[in-house]
């Protein structure tokens, strides 16, 4: 049945069709992902800068007045300078908490290097949260652009934020090191674990994640099962393709 034959083929010709349409629009929805990031990162950086340089000055200059207050009138009356004291301490904290919103915004750290960026970072995780975070750099790594130490930053940031969410860990481990396909990352930690399977559709950091490395060229797998820890592996090719050459 000729009709038949060629119907058929103009299915699957319409079918194919279809399939590109919509890589091609895949496509197009990672590149704006992409502009959308780094729109928002440079936008961070900015807010950071100025929160940290503006406030940080402004509290500076308060406190300094402060102490001058407390020198010039503080040894006639002792209730003086215990206020002023007192004003000096509540500067000193505010000072620590804009600090530690630029921080959060964008650490300074990031604009030296991928390990003082992943040290400040792990460190902090630390502290914050009592659980303990190893991290494990390899030799020379930091030869990374600007994008991929910060899609680097954001994907540890993201799981760090899920182990302390979710996992109940005692400790968590970060490495990163050079292999023959280029950088290998991982982030494991010993907690409760999870089905990756289960969770699709409902939450954006893992999806976060997946889209950072794929922007950059590389691949990211999730290994986790309930009650065996949770490990989110990233690859990320080495810039302009092709093994890095020796530093
Ligand atoms: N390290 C982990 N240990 C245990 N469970 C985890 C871990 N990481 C992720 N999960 C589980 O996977 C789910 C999806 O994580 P994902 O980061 O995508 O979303 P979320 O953290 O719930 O929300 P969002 O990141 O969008 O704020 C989590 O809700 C949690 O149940
Ligand atoms: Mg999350």
């Amino acid at each position: 049945n000729v009709t038949g034959v060629v119907s058929v083929a103009r299915d699957i010709r319409e079918l194919k069709e279809k399939e590109l349409n919509l890589e091609a629009s895949r496509n197009m929805l990672r590149v704006l992902a992409a502009r959308r990031d780094s729109a928002r990162e440079e936008e961070r950086k900015r807010i950071a800068r100025e929160i940290h340089d503006e406030l940080g000055q402004m509290l500076t200059a308060f406190r300094l007045d402060v102490a001058t207050l407390k020198f010039e009138h503080g040894t006639k009356d002792p209730a003086i300078a215990q206020r002023c004291q007192k004003l000096i301490e509540m500067t000193d904290q505010t000072i620590q908490v804009v600090r530690n919103i630029a921080s959060a915004l964008r650490p300074a750290s990031l604009d030296m290097g991928m390990s003082a960026a992943l040290e400040w970072l792990a460190n902090e995780f630390q502290i914050r949260t009592g659980v303990e975070c190893r991290l494990h750099i390899g030799p020379s790594l930091d030869g990374f652009t600007e994008e991929q130490s910060t899609a680097v930053f954001r994907i540890v940031q993201e799981s760090l934020t899920n182990v302390a969410r979710y996992a109940q860990a005692r400790q968590v481990e970060i490495s990163l090191r050079e292999t023959a396909e280029g950088y290998a990352m991982t982030i494991k930690d010993d907690g409760k674990g999870f089905d990756p399977d289960g969770v699709r559709g409902r939450s954006f950091g893992l999806v976060g994640i997946r889209e950072r490395a794929l922007m950059l060229g590389g691949d990211v797998r999730i290994d986790s099962r309930p009650g065996e820890g949770t490990a989110v592996e990233v690859v990320i090719p080495f810039p302009h393709g092709g093994r890095r050459l020796a530093a």
